[in-house]
This record gives C-alpha cells, sequence and structure tokens, in this order.
C-alpha cells in the first residue's frame, strides 16, 4: 500500500519536487499542504481540512475546483480527440474557441495564436511585433517599453520587460534591456490629485519617452487595470486611452497582457473594454481554460495578421509549441465561455462583488490599513507597519482559519473564484480579519 497520510506526502513531496517561486529552505518552518481534493471554492487536505481558495489558485480558477459542466465537457473531449498538432491540422475546439474570443472583441482581434502557459503568451506577443515591423521595413523598431512594478512571466523575453527586482535581479545579465515608465498606480497621487490626475501624469511620461525614441521602440505591454503581482496596483481607465492615442500616434504597437486581469476578473470579460479601446496584441491565459489546464493565447488585429501573410516562408510566424492549441483545454476553455453567458457571470459578480466591500468595511477602516481597494472581483489593500516576514506569517495563519492568501509583501489581496455563497464572502470578511489582526499583534 501506498502511504496516504498527510506527513507522508509532505515529506516525500519535499525530497523530489522542486517548488515554483519558493526558497525551498523557507518550509523548514512554512507549512506545505498536500491537497486531497477540491470541491467549488474549497481545497482539501488528507486529513479533511478545507481551505477556501480566496486567490482562485494564482488567479486561475474562475467557477469552483471539479466544476461538474467543465468536468463533463472534458470527459466529452476525452474520448472525442485529447491531442492532434495544430500545424497542418485544425479542430473543432479550437476553431470555435477563437471564433468566439473574436466576436467578443467585435472581430477586431481577429486572429488566435496559441501557447500553453501565460510568459509564452508574452512571448509570443514581443516577437509578433518585432517581426511584423520587421515584415513591414521597421527593421529598426526593436525596443520593448513596460511600466514600473509590471510582471509579465519568468522566460527571458517575459522577465526583460518584468520590473520586479525580486524576480529579475539575478537573471539582469541575461536579459535584454528594456525602457521603464512611470505607472500609473493610484496610489501615487499626491497633493490632491485624482486616479485620473496620477493617470494623465503616467500617460505624459510614455509620450515623452515616444517623442524621443518612438522610430526605435516596438512595442509597449501593459497589465490593464491592474498591475497583479507588484502587490494589486491598480489605475483608472483613462491611462489605457491615452496610451492607445499615444500608440497611434507615434506608430507603437500596444500590448495588452491581461493574463491575469482578463476573463472577467475586472468587471467587464476584456480589461481594456472599461477604456473603450483595444490593443494590437491581446493576451490571455490562467481564467480561459476556468483553471483546468494549461492554455494560452495572443489575439492580434488583422493588419498584424497581414504582415506575415506571404509566399515567402520567412516571413511567416514559424513559432511553435507541442501543445499548441491543445482539444482539451481548448474544450475546457469553451465551458468556461458558456457558462459565463449561462449564468450571466458579469452580472452577478457585481452583487458579489458588493456583498464582499460591505463585509470587508472593518479591514477597509481598520487603523493599521491603507489604500483599501477594489476592481471587479480583485481586493487588495496595505498593511501599515508590517513586519518583515508579514507575507509568510499571514500564510501560515490563514491555514489555521480555513483561508488559502498569500499576500505580497505587504499587501493583502483577494482574488477568489467567481461562484462564492453569501456564507462564504461572510467567512473570507471575517476571517481575513481575525487573520489580520493576530498576525500584526505578533
Ligand atoms: C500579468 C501576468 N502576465 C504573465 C504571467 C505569467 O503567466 P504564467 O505564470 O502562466 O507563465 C502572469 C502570472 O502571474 C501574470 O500575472
Amino acid at each position: 500500500m501506498e502511504p496516504n497520510k498527510q506527513s507522508d506526502w509532505v515529506v516525500r513531496s519535499l525530497r523530489s519536487v522542486w517548488h515554483p517561486c519558493t526558497q525551498m529552505q523557507h518550509h523548514e518552518t512554512v507549512p506545505l499542504i498536500p491537497v486531497s481534493h477540491g470541491r467549488g471554492a474549497w481545497l482539501y487536505d488528507h486529513e479533511g481540512k478545507r481551505y477556501l481558495d480566496a486567490i482562485s489558485s494564482w488567479w486561475v480558477n474562475l467557477f469552483g475546483h471539479a466544476n461538474p459542466r467543465i468536468n463533463a465537457a472534458l470527459k466529452e473531449q476525452l474520448d472525442l480527440l485529447e491531442h492532434a498538432m495544430l500545424a497542418g491540422f485544425t479542430h473543432e475546439p479550437v476553431i470555435r474557441l477563437s471564433e468566439q474570443l473574436a466576436a467578443l472583441t467585435g472581430d477586431v482581434l481577429g486572429h488566435c495564436f496559441y501557447a500553453s502557459d501565460g510568459a509564452s503568451a508574452v512571448e509570443i506577443a514581443l516577437k509578433m511585433s518585432f517581426h511584423s515591423w520587421r515584415n513591414r521595413g521597421q527593421a529598426e523598431k526593436q525596443e520593448f517599453v513596460c511600466l514600473k512594478g509590471s510582471y509579465h512571466g519568468e522566460t527571458i523575453g517575459a522577465l526583460a520587460v518584468t520590473d520586479v527586482a525580486l524576480f529579475k535581479d539575478a537573471y539582469g545579465p541575461l536579459l535584454r534591456a528594456s525602457q521603464t515608465v512611470m505607472s500609473p498606480d493610484a496610489r501615487q497621487a499626491v497633493d490632491g490629485e485624482t486616479a485620473q490626475d496620477v493617470a494623465r501624469r503616467a500617460a505624459a511620461d510614455v509620450e515623452r519617452l515616444f517623442v524621443e525614441r518612438g522610430d526605435k521602440i516596438a512595442a509597449i505591454i501593459i497589465e490593464p487595470l491592474v498591475q497583479c503581482a507588484t502587490g494589486m496596483a491598480m489605475h483608472d481607465p483613462l491611462y489605457l486611452t491615452l496610451v492607445r492615442e499615444l500608440c497611434d500616434r507615434h506608430q507603437v504597437h500596444l500590448i495588452l497582457d491581461e493574463i491575469a486581469v482578463g476573463c472577467g476578473r475586472t468587471g467587464t470579460f476584456f480589461a481594456c473594454e472599461q477604456a473603450g479601446i483595444w490593443p494590437d496584441f491581446l493576451c490571455l491565459s490562467k481564467g480561459i481554460s476556468g483553471g483546468y489546464l494549461p492554455l494560452s493565447l495572443v489575439m492580434t488585429r488583422d493588419d498584424i495578421y497581414q504582415a506575415f501573410y506571404s509566399a515567402d516562408v520567412t516571413r511567416g510566424f514559424l513559432h511553435s509549441h507541442s501543445y499548441t492549441g491543445n482539444p482539451l483545454a481548448c474544450r475546457a476553455a469553451l465551458a468556461t465561455l458558456q457558462i459565463f453567458e449561462d449564468d450571466h457571470v458579469l452580472e452577478h459578480n457585481r452583487v458579489r462583488a458588493e456583498r464582499l466591500t460591505q463585509a470587508l468595511a472593518p479591514l477597509a477602516n481598520h487603523d493599521r490599513v491603507r489604500h483599501f481597494r477594489q476592481r471587479g472581483m480583485i481586493w487588495a489593500f496595505d498593511a501599515i507597519r508590517a513586519p518583515a516576514d508579514f507575507s509568510r506569517r499571514f500564510f501560515s495563519t490563514a491555514l489555521e482559519h480555513e483561508l488559502l492568501m498569500r499576500p505580497i509583501g505587504s499587501t493583502v489581496y483577494m482574488m477568489p473564484p467567481y461562484i462564492l455563497s453569501d456564507d462564504d464572502i461572510d467567512g473570507l470578511a471575517a476571517n481575513t480579519l481575525a487573520v489580520f489582526d493576530k498576525v500584526l499583534a505578533g
């Protein structure tokens, strides 16, 4: 018999698995939780303890674990076609998904190019932007611009347009230089400034750079509305509208990385809808498969697609991944889109969001909290005078209160799945307050 005690799995995991984004030595004090199964918003360990997945398992899970509708779609797909290469072949799930996503943009972004992880989608968008300028005879446009505090993934190209020192610094010598402009983070407001004033200030920084060297710049890449990994930095949609205008004026591509903020997370299906704009490239991943299977994609405008369309093979976009457009992952995504439609998810999320915001009022008004903020289904606040090990202590204490939460530095945030019941919402708010008080009390 295989050992199946909780402690056995921990020992075996630490012996054989190298966990992501983890200083493994921390597991000498920080618990590692073997998950036995998931149901709805809850994860269960082998001893029957449960944890409310308040961060949707790294922001991917939209409709709960073991969702019956997504499960059924996958079981059906499994008996039809688990995988086929997408070069020279195509299949119903990838076609339907591409059509449905394009329709959600009013067919402005008419072609989808597929990969598996978010970082790969970012690599694709960067390569496509550069190559499309080259195909049009503007090979000097080679530079990329990113925002202060940006996060676009861990592969070498994505890390080059990321501005989080903890992830980037060790690899500095490997990375191509990029230009970094001011973040539109509304927390920077000074002297009575509004979020829109900060957005204008940040857009002016982009304009300064574009005027100076727009002819060398291929694209600017932005996480629209919320820069998540840097600590849920939120900005006004006006910023996106202004940057879109600047991109048009200076012939610079706009890449929107909606990997974390897409799929309804900010209140609209695509975050950029709130600014009334479309980018040249839109990257999607995480929630698009409902949190079931690795799937990412880049949606592009027709003029980008046409820049590669030629009798010359070298003008084509010859990028590929083995699992590009995997039918199972696409089928999970189709089931996810169907749930959005059938359940009027965006509408119901507004009601859920209102209830959670109200339930979090004691935290919003807490004397050790500043910058309480919310957009769509994302909540965040910053702890005042947080101890150095705040994040790890919060994580461990939250587990004792049936919560899976991982603050980013001193920023506590929630990104729950879109299925929380009223009881879940009230429990989440009450337990977060209890954990916060306990951690700050030492
Ligand atoms: C905005 C953004 N872009 C890219 C990524 C990278 O995605 P992945 O971890 O799937 O490579 C993330 C992951 O958190 C993200 O938040």
